[in-house]
């Protein structure tokens, strides 16, 4: 009985399942454009857009460009192991299905449960930061949304130069600035509505079809990387422009430690990488899209790499710009991009720039809450959840219930989790998944070498080792309580595999006894 925790999925039955046609299948739709602007769609998001300005202002000061580069380099180890699997196991259930076939079910079920911190959480986090722009936008325009629903339960806010901001993050400008904190009109969070509605829709996109999200996703992807290029150049020009400025910006390059760890120095820098981190995720959630693509052995390496690649050279330049043209300790704000266009003083940029990470966060929703129902579809398709996660609409030909119940949970979580706490949950829910990720090419490089692998990860076993050893020290520069939160996460998830996914699942039970 014990083995049968490590029962692996025959790697032939797995292929035999992603042969599927039919309507009870998904559909073939996405080619190598189609799979790239859909890890773009994923990756630019939350991370870029706000999480960068938080890390710089509480962990890393400018030399947060050097947490993107480092961050870049785990990615850039996992990206390849990815490829790897994604064209030779190519099937929805991404990380969870290539821990079922190399380390055995209850890794799988880990690994699928992991998952939902990624994708479920990572939509969450997304949507919080997607409520901030939009408030931001719709503030600049003259139109107020009552406080009261536009952040989570208990936060406490305050309406300075005609936007509402968390007082939390705005103290220090406030002090500095030589304003009473307790003059400003107040307000209290009850539950962060905006959010919410954001993952209805995104929601009702998704069940409607996977062309019609592809298609959604590619407009939003174009409008996206043109304002990260219009920042870059209006706010390169400005640079260029104000030399001395940017010179006292970034000095001292690395702010000097705190005493704590992560508060700033060489552990600061570190932190940020870990935080950051979650700029870079999305490339991954291609793989989930494997049994939607047309030529996948040959595709889904091309939509990985390439897609982390372009995203890459962007974060590295809008980081160094951000922290050039404000000062960083004033980029912890809701809407950090829009306070470093306001810097150049080109007025229209700002309201730009809030449009464009309005519509492109909205694309980093669809892809994550996509990548989790198609792993929801691929865990019941095994028996490791119920019937109804894996049930495609006869007509749409989504798994629409799998979509609706996460819709409705991630909802609840982006409407009372804060921002911060959602994202380095995400993390090193992310993290774990790489790690396992890279172990099982490592593993199944060595069990099955005769396996045809029409990509294959270069320099095995080092690149994979390094893989194992970055994203491990990247979830070691979390702090503690996102640790005690992760093991929390995996022991519920062992609760459910014992009562559910053990007595039910289909390769246990056709396993010779
Ligand atoms: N990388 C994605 C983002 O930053 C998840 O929003």
């Amino acid at each position: 009985m014990g083995n049968q925790l490590f029962a692996t999925k025959p790697l032939n039955r797995i292929m035999a399942e992603a042969e599927d046609v039919g309507e009870a299948s998904l559909r073939r739709a996405l080619g190598p454009i189609n799979l790239v602007t859909l890890g773009i769609g994923a990756i630019i998001g939350a991370g870029i857009f706000v999480l960068t300005g938080h890390a710089a202002a509480q962990s890393a000061g400018p030399a947060i460009v050097v947490s993107f580069v480092l961050s870049g380099i785990i990615c850039a180890f996992a990206g390849l192991c990815y490829a790897e699997f994604a064209s030779l196991i190519p099937i929805a259930g991404s990380a969870y299905t290539y821990g079922y076939a190399t380390l055995g079910e209850i890794f799988a079920w880990i690994i699928g449960w992991d998952l939902i911190l990624e994708y479920a959480f990572g939509a969450a986090t997304v949507a919080s930061g997607w409520s901030g722009y939009f408030v931001s936008l719709l503030d600049d325009l003259g139109l107020h949304i009552n406080p009261k629903w536009i952040t989570t339960p208990g936060t406490q806010m305050v309406f300075y130069k005609g936007h509402w901001s968390e007082l939390d993050a705005v103290q220090q400008t406030l002090s500095a600035a030589g304003v009473n904190a307790a003059a400003l009109p107040h307000a209290v969070g009850a539950f962060n509505l905006v959010a919410f509605l954001a993952i209805a829709v995104v929601t009702f996109i998704l069940i409607v079809g996977i062309q019609e999200s592809a298609n959604f996703n590619s407009a939003i992807v174009i409008v996206k990387v043109a304002i990260v290029g219009i920042f870059i150049a209006i706010a390169g020009a400005f640079v260029l422009h104000h030399p001395s400025l940017a010179a006292s910006n970034w000095t001292p390059f690395i702010p000097a430690n705190t005493g704590k760890f992560g508060d700033f120095g060489l552990s600061g820098v570190a932190r940020g990488a870990a935080v950051i981190f979650f700029a870079y995720i999305g490339f991954d959630a291609v793989s989930t899209a494997a049994q939607e693509a047309k030529n996948p052995q040959k595709d889904m390496p091309i939509g990985i790499i390439g897609s982390l690649v372009i995203c890459t050279v962007l974060y590295i330049l809008v980081s160094g710009l951000l922290t050039a043209m404000v000062p960083y300790r004033d980029l912890n704000v809701s809407a950090p991009v829009a306070v470093a266009i306001d810097a150049t003083g080109v007025r229209w940029g700002s309201l730009l720039v809030k449009a464009g990470a309005v519509a492109g966060l909205g694309s980093v929703m669809l892809v994550m809450l996509l990548g989790q129902s198609r792993v929801f579809y691929s865990m019941s398709r095994d028996g490791l959840l119920p019937k109804w996660a894996g049930a495609i609409h006869s007509r749409f030909r989504t798994p629409w219930i799998s979509s609706i119940v996460v819709g409705v949970c991630v909802a609840i979580f982006a409407s009372f989790i804060p921002i911060g706490d959602l994202a380095v949950l995400v993390n090193i829910g992310t993290l774990l998944a790489f790690v396992i990720v890279c172990a099982g090419v490592w593993i199944l490089r060595w069990k099955r070498p005769e396996l045809p692998r029409p990509f294959k990860t270069p320099l095995v076993p080092l690149v994979p080792i390094l893989g194992i050893l970055t994203s491990l020290a990247a979830m070691l520069s979390l702090p503690a309580k996102t640790w005690w939160r992760l093991f929390i996460w995996l022991a519920i998830g062992l609760v459910v595999y014992a009562f559910y996914g053990r007595t039910h699942s289909k390769v246990r039970n056709s396993a010779p006894r």
